[in-house]
C-alpha cells in the first residue's frame, strides 16, 4: 500500500500530464472536474486529512494544500492560453476566408405594385382630409344589394355576378360600395371616406377582367355637396397619381345607388393626339360616380333635404395598369417573380 507522500507525488504527476494533454478550455474543465471537482482526486485526498493524527496533519495538511492550491493556479493559466489560442485560430481563418469561394444567393424583395398603389391613393386622399375606412369581404345581401337601392328581383342584381356563399344569406361582396352603408350607418356628416378593398364577381377572366379585384370606393357627405365638388376631388386625385395635368369628364351612366349616374373618364396621361392605350380616342375610363341617391340617404337615417354628398367606384387595378404600363390583370396574382422584380 503507497503511503500518503507517494500518493501526492504520483497524483501530481498524473494531474500535470492530464492538463499538457488538455488541448481546449473544454478539455482542462474536464482535468479541473477529475481532480478538484467533489469526488475528484485531489479532493479525495484532503478528506483523509480528518483521520489522520495530529503529527501526521502537520506533516501531509501543507503539502496537500500546496498540491490544491498548484492544481488550481496550473488549470485557470491553461484555460486563459487554450481561450487565447481558441480565439487566434478563429482570427486567422477569418483572414484566409476566400470571398471569391462563396457568392450570397439572397434575393432583394420589393413592394408590390398594388402596395405601392394604394399607399399612394390612399396618401392622396388623406391629404384631402378624407378618412380610410374597411368593410367585411363575407357580405349580406342588405348591405350589397338591398341598402344601395337594388332590391331583390331588380335587373341590377343580375349584373353583379355573384359568389354566393354556401352559409345562408351570405355572398362575397361584388363591390365596395357596402362601405358607403356600413359608415353613414354609424357617422353622422361631414364624411369623407376612402375605401380601398378587394371585390369579388363570378366572371370569365380576361387582360381587364379578374373574379378578384381591387376598388377604391369615395364617398363624400355634408350640406350643398354638388357635382363640381366630385370633379375638382377626382382631378386633383388623378393629377397627384400621374404627376400631370389631367382632364376629367363624365358621361350619363346608370347605378340605382346614385342619381345622377354617372361614368368617369380622364384625359389620357400618355398622349395628346391618341394612343393604343386610350384606343386613339383621348379618353380612358375610370369607373362609375354619381351623387348619393335620397333613397340611400334615408335608408341609412340621413335626411336628403338636408344632407347631400357624392360617391365613386375605381378599378385599382385598372389605375395600377394605366401607371405601370401594364397589359395583363392577371399578371397581379399569378406570383411571376419576374413580373414583380420589376417593382
Ligand atoms: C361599381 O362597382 C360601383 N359600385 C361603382 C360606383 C361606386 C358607382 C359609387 C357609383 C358610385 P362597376 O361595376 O362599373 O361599378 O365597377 C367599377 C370599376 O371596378 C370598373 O370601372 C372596373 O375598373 C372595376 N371592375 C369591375 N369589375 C371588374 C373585374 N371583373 N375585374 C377587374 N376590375 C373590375
Amino acid at each position: 500500500m503507497p503511503s500518503l507522500s507517494e500518493c501526492i507525488i504520483t497524483t501530481q504527476t498524473e494531474f500535470n500530464s492530464a492538463l499538457r494533454a488538455a488541448t481546449t478550455e473544454q478539455a482542462a474543465e474536464a482535468v479541473r472536474i477529475e481532480y478538484l471537482g467533489r469526488q475528484g482526486k485531489i479532493t479525495s485526498l484532503m478528506a483523509l486529512l480528518k483521520d489522520l493524527n495530529l503529527e501526521e496533519k502537520k506533516l501531509y495538511g501543507p503539502q496537500l494544500n500546496q498540491l490544491r492550491q498548484d492544481a488550481e493556479l496550473a488549470i485557470r493559466a491553461a484555460k486563459e492560453l487554450l481561450l487565447l489560442r481558441q480565439f487566434a485560430l478563429l482570427q486567422q481563418q477569418e483572414t484566409n476566408f476566400d470571398v471569391t469561394a462563396y457568392v450570397p444567393t439572397y434575393t432583394k424583395g420589393s413592394l408590390h405594385p398594388f402596395t405601392h398603389i394604394i399607399e399612394k391613393i390612399e396618401n392622396l386622399f388623406m391629404s384631402m382630409g378624407y378618412q380610410i375606412a374597411e368593410g367585411p369581404e363575407i357580405e349580406t345581401p342588405a348591405y350589397n344589394f338591398d341598402a344601395l337601392n337594388i332590391p331583390a328581383h331588380h335587373p341590377a342584381r343580375e349584373e353583379h355576378d355573384t359568389f354566393w356563399l354556401t352559409l345562408p344569406e351570405r355572398l362575397l361582396r361584388t363591390h365596395t360600395s357596402t362601405v358607403q352603408i356600413r359608415t353613414m350607418e354609424k357617422q353622422q356628416p361631414p364624411i369623407a371616406i376612402c375605401v380601398p378593398g378587394r371585390a369579388f364577381r363570378h366572371e370569365a377572366t380576361d387582360a381587364t377582367h379578374d373574379f378578384m379585384f381591387m376598388q377604391c370606393e369615395g364617398l363624400f357627405i355634408d350640406k350643398h355637396v354638388s357635382i363640381s365638388n366630385l370633379l375638382a376631388t377626382l382631378k386633383v386625385f388623378m393629377q397627384g397619381l400621374f404627376d400631370i395635368e389631367i382632364e376629367v369628364r363624365v358621361r350619363p351612366s346608370y347605378f340605382p345607388f346614385v342619381e345622377p349616374g354617372l361614368e368617369v373618364d380622364i384625359s389620357c396621361p400618355f398622349c395628346t393626339t391618341g394612343c393604343s392605350i386610350c384606343k386613339k380616342t383621348g379618353w380612358i375610363e375610370l369607373g362609375g360616380a354619381g351623387l348619393v341617391h335620397p333613397q340611400v340617404l334615408r335608408y341609412c337615417g340621413l335626411d336628403p333635404d338636408v344632407y347631400t354628398g357624392f360617391a365613386f367606384g375605381l378599378g385599382i387595378e385598372r389605375l395600377a395598369m394605366l401607371k405601370d404600363g401594364i397589359t395583363d390583370i392577371r399578371l397581379f396574382r399569378n406570383g411571376k417573380i419576374d413580373f414583380l422584380r420589376q417593382f
